[in-house]
């Protein structure tokens, strides 16, 4: 059955701009649901907290370094995060902490609970707390973005079959 109620469980990855951080979340993480062979039971988007880039591709570093590890990103368009996400998706998942902040401005507290910081809540044995913003900086981060996506990935996955 292909019905868009049949998942089981759903995210939303959301960072600023929807052009590096949570596309290269939602390709990677794609990529581990379908290697579990759970891809019928998972939703998985992403989004922004802002509009800056509505309706474009990931950014082309985002894209060359995901490529280059084995993730396809080249269909994802960025798209701001919409008051409806907050009842459709099982999990909101920030970026940043200033992501996270403005998740909980946009709307109200009573969806707190929904509400989550990718590396302190799935990933909390690593040191970084936050996925650092590559926009503005070189290579290195776009790689160090998809190291710390794939280690939060695991985490999550643990998580959610958990939840089965
Ligand atoms: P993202 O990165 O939030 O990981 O998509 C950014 C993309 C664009 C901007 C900032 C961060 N910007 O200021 O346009």
């Amino acid at each position: 059955m292909t019905s868009l109620m049949s998942h089981k469980f759903s995210v939303l990855f959301v960072c600023l701009g929807n052009i590096c951080r949570s596309p290269t979340a939602e390709g990677v993480f794609r990529q581990k649901v379908i290697e579990a062979g759970l891809a019928q039971d998972i939703l998985i988007d992403s989004a922004g907290t802002s509009a800056y880039h509505i309706g474009e591709p990931p950014d082309i570093r985002s894209q060359a370094e995901a490529k280059r590890q084995g993730y396809d990103l080249a269909t994802i368009r960025s798209r701001k995060v919409t008051l409806p996400d907050y009842d459709k998706f099982d999990l909101l998942i920030a970026m940043d902490k200033a992501n996270l902040r403005d998740l909980k401005a946009i709307n109200s507290s009573v969806y707190n609970d929904k509400l989550k910081l990718f590396l302190a809540d799935f990933a909390p044995h690593l040191s970084a707390k936050e996925v650092p913003d590559p926009y503005y900086g070189g290579e290195k981060g776009f790689t160090e973005v998809v190291h710390l996506i794939e280690l939060a990935s695991d985490g999550l996955l643990d998580f959610i079959k958990k939840q089965f």
